[in-house]
């Protein structure tokens, strides 16, 4: 199969270096502006309009023009493999529906996990069970901070630099740190395990840039682990949760295992049980096997990674209720009743709650952004 490529950057780059490996996939074209090549051109219609090309992938990131090129990619008829999370949980929905309208695939098995096969096997795990709950640690920068504050003393700045420098973090690393790359990923799974589109805004997202040593000392002295999840829940009623927190872990739980920038991908089926998934969430040669593993599918016959009954759904947070950990300079904003017990630590207050609902803790807390809360999973 003929291909053509969006962006030579660090995961097209593999893209391109594991296809020469491959019998059966031709890079024959590659659009990217720094560099000159005869297979490289910096004209999408080049790509679009070229016949003996049958898929495209994109590996550029951004939202724009990303989207408009998917768009031209699918209105072509050409199949479309994309790694861009951002562009999935926006346009997802819609460049679905293009593709079907046009019989051509449109795969995005690397936009969640990165080098870790989660989508793939999550499509599988849907068409032949229920799954009832999805989620995990998407996020490597954010692990490789919290795992080196809580493994090697180190304080979030000097973590935050050592994971950029390490190339996990976005180009805007806010997005890692305030959970928003973690959110697009559950999006992603949410429509893969619950034929759900689901949009950011009705996810709660809190994510770790609140995160101070006091928190690390706190969670030691409880024998907890901090790490930032997300999870998607699905009733028998057909009601989804979905959110985005730090997580105050057992020290024996899973994720407390998950370490430096590794990610850890699960899901939960009626048939299956739980499933887990341990990897490199991102980064050069994983992501690009992934997005070439999606390549490989289609010329096997694969086509979308939902299925035509995938509808847009409002999560409902009200139900889902936990206790959680809050260190706030004025604890007076927590609501008495809902203080299981507290104490002073580093001159400010850490309480523990009784179970409260998801909804009603990311409402409180969106006006205390320079507190930092934390659900509680102790078994
Ligand atoms: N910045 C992301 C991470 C890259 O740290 O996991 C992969 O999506």
């Amino acid at each position: 199969m003929k291909i053509g490529l969006l962006g030579m950057g660090t995961i097209g780059s593999g893209v391109f270096e594991i296809a020469q490996k491959l019998d059966g996939i031709e890079v024959k074209k590659v659009l990217e502006k720094r560099f000159q090549a005869d297979y490289i051109t910096d004209k999408i219609e080049d790509i679009t309009t070229d016949p003996e090309i049958e898929l495209v992938v994109e590996t550029m990131g951004g939202l724009h023009p990303a989207y408009e090129f998917a768009s031209e990619v699918l209105k072509n008829g050409k199949h479309f493999v994309t790694a861009n999370k951002l562009l999935v949980s926006a346009y997802g929905e819609e460049l679905t529906a293009l593709a079907h309208e046009k019989g051509v695939a449109f795969l995005y098995g690397a936009a969640c996990g990165g080098g870790i096969a989660y989508l793939a096997n999550l499509k599988i795990a849907r068409e032949i069970d229920r799954v009832t709950a999805l989620g995990g640690i998407l996020n490597g920068t954010t692990n490789y901070i919290l795992d080196s504050m809580q493994s090697r003393d180190m304080d979030y700045a000097q973590a935050l630099s050592e994971a950029q420098a390490l190339g996990y973090a976005e180009r805007d690393p806010s997005s890692d740190v305030d959970g928003l790359d973690t959110q697009r990923k559950l999006i992603l799974a949410s429509s893969v395990g619950f034929d759900a589109y689901i949009k950011p805004e009705d996810i709660p997202t809190r994510g770790i840039s609140a995160v101070k040593m006091a928190d690390v000392t706190y969670a030691r002295a409880h024998n907890l682990v901090i790490r930032l999840c997300a999870r998607a829940e699905r009733n028998a009623e057909g009601a989804i949760s979905a959110y985005v927190e730090p997580t105050l872990v057992a020290a024996n739980a899973p994720e407390a295992a998950i370490l430096v920038n590794v990610n850890y991908a699960w899901y939960s089926g009626e048939s299956y049980g739980l499933m887990s998934y341990i990897g490199q969430g991102a980064g050069k040669l994983p992501t690009a096997a992934n997005v070439l593993r999606d390549v490989q599918s289609v010329s096997a016959g694969a086509r979308y990674m939902t299925s035509e009954n995938c509808k847009r759904v409002q999560p409902d947070n009200s139900a889902a209720c936990h206790p959680y950990y809050i260190r706030i300079a004025d604890a007076s904003a927590i609501p008495a009743e809902w203080i299981a017990r507290s104490e002073v630590l580093d001159g400010e207050t850490c309480i523990e709650t009784v179970p409260v609902s998801v909804q009603e803790m990311h409402n409180l807390m969106a006006n205390h952004k320079d507190a930092f809360f934390a659900g509680i999973q102790r078994g």
